[in-house]
């Protein structure tokens, strides 16, 4: 096989995902890259590939074996504390299957279509604030909060201080200066070890107190994973959907024929917001993998000891899976996207972030008829992350 030169992502990559992804992936759907930080892995950006690679047990998420790996590639430090690390996000089972067991049944769909009508009362409250002003950055005025404040209702953050919160998570899911991130991820730590104390002592109804409860009663969970699973649930929660939300809406303002459609038939949302999640999701490369062996996909050895990154983003507009993949189709067989991951680490969340991002774009477009963009398209700035693949602001009229 011939080897070739390692494609450089540099920060403009956020700007402009889709170009870059698919000129890699016509290239080679699995190869040798170098992130933004100097960080040397390999990018899988072909549909089938990035199935194969995500669902395979060769490849890790142990913290630990990534933190050594760390400085043999290139990386520098996340400034993530061990505080807040030890989540099944960067586990493997049996640990990954013990701690994912814990907070499966509250998102089960079932147990969240409860929260609907919660959803719809904070969409609603949002949304008469945005009519009031007229002019808003819909991120900030709606896509955040929403959920933010579900998530941090259905943990039992209190309201006061959930702005510090989404401050730093900001801070920590983006390329930020490693000082920045260190301090970020330090306050978050202190904050939710006191809120565990909170909690412990004046247990609440809500998803953080029966996390507690659990860990207090055996051996379920230890200290450490239980502040880095209110880490994972509350920053995971939040942080996604509102691209989704962001990323959603954009595309349906740029796309006057499938805005039309979606408002004369409302019951087009569910598959609409699976085609959001396909077409331009909020996650661009799912999280840090590393071989245990080598691995061949796609005709390609990676060999052992070497990470992997897969691009939902690109497999999402692989040819070879979807039929005119850079075209916005609501009314697209849904399924099939890798928007939420795939195999154990399938985003547990993912019923949640479907009911949000309903009630959110299906009310925001029946409520503002003259729901429009502020600006022009190419004014709009991507935020800087290989991780996530969001707006910094979105500009909208309503009045
Ligand atoms: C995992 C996407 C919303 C909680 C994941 C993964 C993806 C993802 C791609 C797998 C990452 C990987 O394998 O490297 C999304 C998207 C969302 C969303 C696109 C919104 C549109 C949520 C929400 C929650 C959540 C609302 C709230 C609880 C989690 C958790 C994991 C996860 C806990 C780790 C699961 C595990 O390790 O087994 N998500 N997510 N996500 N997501 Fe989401």
């Amino acid at each position: 096989m011939r080897t070739r030169e390692p494609a450089v992502l540099d920060l403009d990559f956020s700007q402009d995902p889709h170009r870059l992804v698919a000129s890699l992936r016509a290239e080679a759907p699995v190869r040798r890259v170098v992130l933004p930080r100097g960080l040397r892995a390999w990018l899988v950006t072909g549909y089938d590939d990035a199935r194969a690679m995500l669902a395979d047990p060769r490849l890790s998420k142990d913290s630990g074996r990534i933190g050594e790996l760390f400085e043999q590639h290139g990386g520098r430090p996340a400034g993530y504390t061990d505080s807040l690390a030890e989540h099944m996000l960067n586990m493997d089972p049996p640990d990954h299957t013990r701690l994912r067991k814990l907070v499966n049944k509250a998102f089960t769909p079932r147990a969240v279509a409860r929260l609907r009508p919660r959803v719809e009362e904070i969409t609603g409250r949002l949304l008469d604030r945005i009519a009031e002003a007229g002019s808003v950055d819909l991120l900030g005025t709606f896509a955040f909060p929403l959920p933010i404040t579900v998530i941090s209702e259905l943990l039992g953050v209190p309201e006061g201080d959930q702005d510090a919160f989404q401050k730093w998570s900001n801070v920590m899911v983006s390329v930020a200066p490693p000082e920045q991130a260190r301090q970020a991820s330090a306050a978050m730590a202190d904050f939710l070890t006191r809120l565990v104390a909170v909690k412990r002592a004046e247990p609440g109804e809500d998803l953080l107190s029966d996390l507690v409860h659990a860990t207090d009663d055996g051996e379920s969970l230890s200290e450490v994973e239980l502040v880095s699973m209110a880490f994972l649930l509350l920053v995971a929660g939040h942080e996604t959907t509102v691209n989704l939300i962001g990323n959603g809406v954009l595309a349906l303002l740029r796309d006057p024929a499938q805005l039309a459609a979606l408002r004369g038939d409302p019951g087009l949302i569910s598959g609409a917001v699976e085609e959001f999640l396909r077409y331009d999701g909020p996650v661009n490369l799912a999280t840090l993998r590393f071989t245990t062996e080598p691995v061949e996909v796609g005709g390609t050895t990676v060999p052992a000891g070497e990470f992997v990154m897969v691009s939902l983003l690109a497999a999402n507009r692989d040819a070879a899976r979807f039929d005119e993949p850079e075209v916005l189709d609501i009314t697209r067989p849904a399924g099939g996207h890798v928007a939420f991951g795939h195999g154990i680490h399938y985003c547990v969340g993912a019923p949640l972030a479907r009911l949000e991002a309903e009630v959110a774009i299906g009310t925001l477009i029946r409520r503002f008829p003259d729901l429009r963009l502020d600006g022009e398209p190419a004014g709009l700035r991507w935020r800087a992350s290989t991780l996530m693949h969001g707006l910094e602001t979105l500009p909208v009229r309503v009045d």
